[in-house]
């Protein structure tokens, strides 16, 4: 680890198919700092996302997510941590994001048309998943805002390009 790690953490949250885990990645790589992705992490313990919504529901689901959150957190050695979309509607996770470097991302409908085709979102599931899509983001806007220190667009860039812009962002705030 360099020093740099030794005290960098970085924590990205926005709409389902904002970029959180393509950049992320990329702002990890860039920084010599582990990624995290938190919903990657719940899947791994408790096996997938929509398994989960099935059988045990949302607010079930909200409780992992956090617990997770909160250990990436605890992680004493800094990293880049990518929230699933719906973490911030948590009054507990957004507890925890108090008064760290939180970057929001945001994307437009237009753009995220093509990235939400994929499916495993249980909240997509149905009939016109960007009108869906569209309404959770406008449902969950404050918070996002809440919890933000800076916000990012990335529907027209490059991914990479963003994340170099996010980098010099954090390296600015030291
Ligand atoms: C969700 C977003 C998903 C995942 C779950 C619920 C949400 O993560 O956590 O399907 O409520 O917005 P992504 O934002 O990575 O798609």
């Amino acid at each position: 680890m360099t020093s740099e790690a030794d005290r960098l953490t970085l924590v990205l949250v926005g709409p389902m198919a904002a970029g959180k885990t393509s950049v992320g990645r990329r702002v990890a790589r860039r920084l010599r700092v582990p990624f995290i992705d938190t919903d990657k992490r719940v899947v791994a313990v408790h096996g997938p996302i929509p398994s989960i919504f099935d059988e045990h529901g949302e607010p079930h689901f909200r409780s992992l997510e956090r617990a997770e959150v909160a250990a990436a957190l605890d992680g004493s050695d800094g990293g880049v941590i990518s929230l699933g979309g719906g973490a911030v509607t948590d009054a507990g996770t957004r507890e925890l994001l108090r008064e760290l470097p939180v970057v929001f991302l945001t994307v437009t409908p237009e753009a995220v048309a093509d990235r939400i085709r994929s499916g495993g979102r249980p909240l997509l599931a149905g009939e016109d998943p960007v009108g869906r899509w569209t309404q959770i983001f406008e449902e969950r806007r404050g918070w996002y805002d809440e919890v933000a220190s800076v916000t990012f667009d990335t529907s027209r860039r490059p991914m990479q390009r963003i994340a170099d812009d996010i980098v010099t962002w954090r390296r600015e705030l030291g």
